[in-house]
């Protein structure tokens, strides 16, 4: 199937780029599950920018550089902030309904507050941000002549010119081979450009707050087609994530402590954060989450609490309203209770190496959102700077692409996915365990505190892992379970070397055996 531009991934960034190029162009965007299952459907808090009379850019920019440890890189992170309000005004305009301010005081909509943020600057709606911004967006892609969305089509690799019917050497980027749920077949996608934005690679942890399909699909796959990754040692957890037997990765919003929630010591109600930072509760998520898994391993607890039930409950079900009632529902009056809370993994800071224009090293192939790394974060993500990462460099890719798109080549004719040296898989077993397998290890191993001899154990696991997933991708028919283990391999191995090659701490990168941070910020590069 050929287009003008193919999108792989349906989020916060895909659809951005969608709508913009749309304008004037055939664009075909792909998901692998429904086109509303993505982080973005389940973002919370908002979306930071500088909206308020007392607020300046440059105090956004300070607080990003803050959280990110200095590794950022100062003019991304200009052009992002300096972006931000174009951006929340564009998803106005398509009916996000951000909760409103106070009129009264020249407040068009109400701004709350997250860590590491020294002002009020997160628009939101309610405590369901992401559904809001994630069903306008689909509601406009939807409604666009221009615009194919083809949900159950799970991306397996890059077209490059490897696969020209004229084998070429080339590494420009035609467009993807995907796996059709539905026909149970692999299709050619073929397109003058083509955009990755797949999202983030939380799962392979076992403890997530991300949604299943966060395998890391399009880091691996940018990586076997010879881009350059960068800084996946930095991995985010967030400090509070539900901890609950049946419900494993229910987040709960770091606004939740915004408007005013304590994280507490379920022994004695001991208010602990001021022990470890004078900012306490809104310290950045990298000091907090360290904090918790402190105290979780002081005392031997499961868990810590977070209360808000000091506060009003009629503000806080006001606040957080979904939160409220999905908490009921599992028996927990936060109104009167505190929640127990452990740290999970959040957020991918590392990713694809982008420009500002969102292009990779590849011609051809841009990538935009959770999935790149274009310099915003450095060593730790500063809360509600990821989606609005999405909307700025989905923008930015498509309006790169609407400016070169008539010098970009056309598709040459592309070899079908070949199945004649394969046979239908026979141990489903071992992909089953091969997945639990990393997941359970690179939480061990590869978590909130690190050593290198945890990382090298990791390592030597995960190799072996890829040599028999290898050999198992190799004689076996694809299917989507073996897709997503194939690029968790591979991002796993990515994010362990990062952290094997980072002799400091910095962020959210924190290792026993180099407990300091080197005088000078560097970005850790993998070149394939
Ligand atoms: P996603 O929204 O994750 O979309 C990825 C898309 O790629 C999906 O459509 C998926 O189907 C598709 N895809 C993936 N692999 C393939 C493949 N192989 N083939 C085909 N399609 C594929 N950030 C904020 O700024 N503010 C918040 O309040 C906030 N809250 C959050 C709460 C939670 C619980 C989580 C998990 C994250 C939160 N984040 C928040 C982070 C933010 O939601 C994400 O970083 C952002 O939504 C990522 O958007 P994206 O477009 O890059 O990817
Ligand atoms: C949250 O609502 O706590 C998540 C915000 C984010 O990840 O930026």
């Amino acid at each position: 199937m050929e287009s003008d531009i193919l999108i792989i991934g349906s989020g916060a960034a895909g659809l951005t780029a969608a709508l913009a190029l749309a304008e004037k162009y055939q664009v075909t965007v792909l998901a692998k599950g429904a086109i509303s299952d993505s982080a973005t459907g389940w973002a919370q808090g908002g979306i930071a920018a500088v909206l308020d009379a007392g607020d300046t850019f440059d105090s956004h920019i300070r607080d990003t550089m803050i959280a990110g440890a200095g590794l950022n890189d100062r003019e991304t992170v200009e052009f992002v902030v300096e972006n931000a309000p174009a951006a929340i005004e564009r998803l106005a305009g398509l009916g996000v309904p951000f909760n409103d301010g106070n009129l009264s005081l020249g407040e068009r909509w109400h701004l709350t507050r997250e860590g590491g943020h020294s002002h009020r600057r997160i628009v939101h709606v309610d405590d369901a941000t992401g559904w809001a911004v994630q069903q306008a967006l689909q509601r406009a892609a939807a409604a666009h002549p221009n615009i194919r969305l083809m949900p159950d089509m799970v991306a397996i690799d890059l077209i490059t010119g490897r696969h020209q019917q004229a084998f070429s050497g080339s590494g420009h980027v035609w467009g993807a081979y995907a796996f059709d749920r539905s026909a149970q077949k692999v299709e050619a996608f073929c397109a003058r450009a083509t955009i990755l934005a797949t999202g983030g690679a939380g799962r392979t942890y076992l403890f997530s707050t991300a949604p299943s399909g966060a395998t890391g699909d399009g880091i691996a796959m940018a990586w076997r087609a010879g881009c350059r990754v960068a800084n996946m040692e930095f991995m985010q957890f967030h400090p509070t994530c539900l901890y609950n037997r049946e419900t494993k990765n229910f987040l709960i919003t770091e606004a939740v402590r915004g408007e005013g929630g304590l994280l507490k010591l379920p022994t004695n109600g001991e208010r602990f954060m001021p022990r470890f930072d004078e900012r306490a509760e809104l310290a950045p998520r990298d000091i907090v989450a360290r904090a918790i898994d402190h105290e979780l391993k002081r005392l031997g607890l499961d868990f810590v609490h977070l209360d808000i039930s000091h506060r009003d409950a009629d503000f806080v079900r006001g606040h957080f309203p979904n939160i409220y009632d999905k908490l009921l529902g599992l028996g927990i009056d936060m109104t009167r209770q505190p929640i127990p809370v452990v740290p999970a993994q959040h957020y991918t800071c590392g990713g694809v190496v982008v420009d500002r224009c969102g292009r990779t090293d590849l011609p051809g192939l841009y990538a935009a959102g959770e999935v790149t790394m274009s310099g915003l974060h450095g060593a730790n993500r500063l809360a509600s700077n990821s989606l609005l990462e999405c909307f700025v460099y989905g923008d930015a890719a498509a309006q790169d692409i609407l400016r070169v798109f008539d010098d970009l080549p056309q598709p040459p004719a592309i070899r079908a996915w070949d199945e004649s040296r394969v046979s239908e898989a026979d141990e489903e077993v071992i992909v089953q365990h091969n997945w639990r397998e990393i997941r359970r290890f690179m939480w061990d191993y590869v978590g909130i505190v690190r050593t290198t001899k945890r990382l090298e154990r990791a390592m030597h696991r995960v190799n072996l892992l890829a040599g028999e997933v290898d050999d198992y991708y190799g004689n076996f028919r694809v299917t989507p379970d073996l897709i997503e283990l194939r690029n968790l391999v591979e991002v796993a191995r990515l994010i362990v070397r990062s952290a094997l090659n980072r002799k400091e701490s910095r962020g959210l990168h924190y290792t026993l055996d180099y407990p300091r941070m080197l005088p000078t910020a560097q970005d850790t590069v993998l070149v394939p």
